[in-house]
């Protein structure tokens, strides 16, 4: 497994690659890997010949006192991770790499409309940040197929609004959320949690699932089920930022009839901000 930290020693072996016509996918992360980034990794595999997967932690997605500069960094780890899975090439640009004109003077690429409500609402910038590391990564490495994972769903139709608006050569593959015994979804920031904490983290879980039952069955009436669920998970002690039930499409509001919801949930338990989201077909 290779692992190159700059443009030129990445596009050199993107064509040596292309030379011998091997495809490539993209697993885009900003590393502390855990298993559901390693179940992206085998996915990619599926698609593609050869594997490069992305470690960089994006300053431009994170806001103001959120936690960029305490976010783990464990390269070492990770390409340990990454020879076993395998991937076939690490790369992990610096800063300066990734954004040449430096942060102030970067072009930015901006998807209005989704990225308003949910995680764009509470997280002002993000998605601007994500769709702006996202554009680059995909202009370094030209992927055939990129993959990014069900946990961040907002942040995967973001991309795919993305790439069909600009037209983009790739095609984006979305990887189902890997889980705890539990039925927590794993994640970098579970590592924030205390004890105490881990103990109720998988309620967000166990609530998506039951409200999720609750519209198998028949019921229909959104909202209170919206505010069953906050209140749900405020009584197990999280402070809840949304729990919402949308198109699975496009995060529109639904009527009776759609039959291709999605529940999507973020709730701060202490340090830790946890977001889960299931697809309910009816
Ligand atoms: O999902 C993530 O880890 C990040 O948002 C991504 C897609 C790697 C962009 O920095």
């Amino acid at each position: 497994m290779l692992v190159v930290h700059s443009k030129e020693e990445l596009a050199e072996q993107l064509v040596e690659w292309r030379g011998h016509d091997e495809h490539v996918a993209l697993v885009p992360t900003m590393g502390n890997l855990h298993k559901g980034h390693l179940s992206l990794v085998r996915l990619a595999r599926e698609h593609a010949e050869r594997v490069v997967v992305s470690v960089f932690v994006n300053p431009t997605q994170f806001g103001e006192g959120e936690d960029y500069e305490s976010y783990p960094r464990t390269l070492e780890r990770d390409k340990r991770l990454l020879r076993k899975t395998p991937a076939d090439l690490v790369f992990a640009p610096g800063v300066e790499t990734m954004y040449p004109s430096g942060l102030e003077m970067a072009t930015t690429v901006s998807v209005p409309g989704l990225t308003e409500n949910f995680c764009g609402a509470s997280r002002p910038g993000h998605f601007d940040g994500v769709t702006t590391v996202v554009a680059r990564l995909f202009a370094m490495v030209r992927p055939d197929v990129a993959v990014f994972g069900q946990k961040d769903y907002q942040q995967q139709l973001v991309i795919r609004h993305m790439v069909d608006d600009l037209n983009l050569p790739v095609a984006v593959i979305t990887g189902e959320t890997v889980r705890e015994d539990d039925g927590l979804a794993m994640s970098s920031r579970n590592a924030y949690l205390t004890d105490d904490e881990r103990a109720v983290a998988p309620q967000l879980h166990e609530t998506l699932a039951t409200i999720g039952g609750e519209l198998q069955n028949g019921r229909r009436n959104f909202e209170d089920l919206e505010e069953e669920a906050v209140s749900r998970l405020a009584s197990a002690g999280f402070d809840v930022d949304y729990f919402a039930i949308r198109r699975a499409q496009n995060l529109e509001s639904p009527d009776r009839d759609c039959d291709d919801l999605v529940l999507l949930a973020a709730a701060r338990l202490g340090k830790a901000r946890l977001i889960d989201n299931i697809v309910v077909t009816i």
